[in-house]
């Protein structure tokens, strides 16, 4: 799993792990040319495609990880509100009123539902190289929420912050919270080495309601995924949130934190690197630029985080977000190439 541990040596120096979050997508002409005779929908939901979409950019770009091609609104269509992309996702039923959680009924078991990510992993463990690790992945209960109140996430989510305190939030829980967890149970039992939780969405939130609110629903989580699999390293990714809300979630439970490009990477890995890996964190606007700009960027990564005197085993490079839909694929080539070549500790 070398994401983690058993690190690839080179000539005698530990080289650091690298993937991308949406390092399957429309960036990439793998992924164009098969959506062109498919709809994203199919594409996630029929596990030959998702396995060969997942598969592009490991193949071309040799990053360290795959991660299931697929997408974090499914348990909300589980629950009938009527998931559609367009190209952009859009709910046809939003969580506005309290009375509309009466509504939320699950269409069919877990087990029956996820079957697409369970075969798609299944496939994808027969087809990666052992050296790889497969991670599957879910929205993390707050992103979620927002997408089922908001139908997207757009503006300052004060609908969601109010539904807090109009029994929204609590009642989403009772109803999503056995079924999330169900669907990373199923993700594992597939086959996926490691699960991240993506929480796009939870830097709209003060630190006194990210802590009070998805952070204690989030630990409820990983506290029941690490009680059934206490082998499986578990990712917390946080958009536009900093070190004041990281040092805040104090969760034993969480093996990685995914940081964006606004947080001191090397003062994050200082002081949390004893306790979680750290991910990240170039903009992902970056990799837009001519090589001749990012090189120099990428060069200096490497030499703050060389000087940092931080344990770079505890670091896995990455994006602060995922690849952008225009961002150029020869520089996600060389990028990976160069992060290979020269960022080795
Ligand atoms: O390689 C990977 O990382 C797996 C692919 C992946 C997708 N969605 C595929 C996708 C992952 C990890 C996700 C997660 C996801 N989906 C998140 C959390 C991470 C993040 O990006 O912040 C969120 C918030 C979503 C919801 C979602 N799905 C959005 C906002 C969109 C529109 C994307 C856009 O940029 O317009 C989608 C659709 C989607 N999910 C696409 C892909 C490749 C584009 C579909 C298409 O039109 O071809």
């Amino acid at each position: 799993m070398g994401l983690y541990q058993d690190r690839k040596n080179i000539n005698g120096k530990t080289q650091v792990p690298v993937w991308f979050m949406r390092q399957a997508g429309r960036y990439h002409d793998h992924y164009q040319n098969i959506r062109k005779n498919s709809d994203f929908v199919t594409m996630c939901k029929t596990p030959d495609l998702a396995c060969e979409i997942t598969m592009g950019p490991m193949r071309e770009f040799n990053f360290d990880a795959a991660i299931l091609f697929s997408d974090i609104l499914y348990p909300l269509e589980l629950f009938n509100m009527g998931l559609v992309y367009n190209p952009g996702p859009k709910m046809d039923m939003k969580l506005d009123s309290p009375d509309k959680l009466s509504m939320m009924k699950p269409a069919q078991s877990e087990d029956i539902y996820y079957k697409f990510q369970a075969d798609a992993l299944k496939l994808l463990k027969k087809e990666l190289p052992t050296d790889k690790t497969l991670l599957g992945f879910v929205g993390a209960p707050f992103t979620l929420y927002t997408y089922a109140v908001e139908g997207g996430h757009a503006g300052n989510l004060t609908d969601s912050k109010n539904g807090f305190y109009d029994g929204r939030w609590q009642g989403f829980l009772e109803i999503l919270m056995p079924s999330l967890i169900r669907n990373i149970e199923i993700q594992i039992e597939g086959g996926a080495d490691g699960i991240c939780l993506f929480d796009t969405a939870v830097g709209e939130l003060d630190i006194h309601d990210f802590k009070e609110f998805p952070l204690a629903a989030l630990k409820t989580v990983t506290k029941a995924i690490k009680a059934k699999f206490p082998n499986i390293p578990l990712t917390y990714y946080s958009k536009l949130t900093h070190i004041d809300y990281l040092r805040e979630i104090q969760d034993d439970n969480l093996d990685v934190l995914g940081i964006d490009w606004r947080s001191n990477l090397p003062a994050t890995l200082k002081e949390l690197g004893s306790d979680y890996y750290i991910q990240g964190n170039i903009d992902p606007s970056h990799l837009h630029l001519p090589w001749e700009l990012l090189e120099p960027k990428l060069a200096r990564w490497w030499q703050t985080m060389e000087g940092s005197g931080c344990d770079l085993n505890k670091w896995i490079a990455g994006l602060g977000h995922g690849v952008l839909q225009h961002t150029p694929k020869e520089n996600v080539k060389m990028t990976v190439e160069y992060i290979h070549k020269n960022f080795l500790y």
